[in-house]
């Protein structure tokens, strides 16, 4: 269509084919769930981490009932954060989600939603495992 040429393809990749769309056991303890909600809109996601024994994102699962923008915005994130340490993870900004998705300022909140997701994610996880320090964490 008409807009296409405004994107580039591989944002349009993530709105046409989402990535990690699924679900892992929440009651794996080495997985963290978080569930959160947009109340500008009521769209909620849920996105899902394993963690291996280093701190480290090995898998990751979405599932948004959402627009489109928040699907992409789950899709671009979890291709981010597999690999990445908790630290790391838990640094990335919606704005920056935002401008590698080309989100327009009334789409901002539906990254945030990613970002509000992965950040719960992680909490989820560091609460099952009470607060256990792992390799490379806790350095600064
Ligand atoms: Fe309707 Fe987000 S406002 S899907
Ligand atoms: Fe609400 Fe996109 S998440 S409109």
């Amino acid at each position: 269509g008409a807009t296409r040429r405004f994107y580039h393809e591989k944002v349009i990749d993530h709105y046409e084919n989402p990535r990690n769309m699924g679900s892992l056991d929440k009651n794996d303890p080495t997985v963290g769930t978080g569930l959160v909600g947009a109340p500008a809109c009521g769209d909620v996601m849920r996105l899902q981490i394993k963690v291996d024994d280093s701190g480290n994102i090995t898998d990751v699962k979405f599932k948004t009932f959402g627009c489109g923008s928040a699907i992409a915005s789950s899709s671009y994130i979890t291709e981010r954060v597999r690999g990445m340490s908790l630290d790391d993870a838990m640094k990335i900004k919606n704005t920056e989600i935002a401008k590698e998705l080309c989100l327009p300022p009334v789409k901002l909140h539906c990254s945030m939603l990613a970002e509000d997701a992965i950040k719960s994610a992680i909490k989820d996880f560091r609460k099952k495992r009470g607060g256990e320090v792992f390799q490379g964490e806790g350095a600064k």
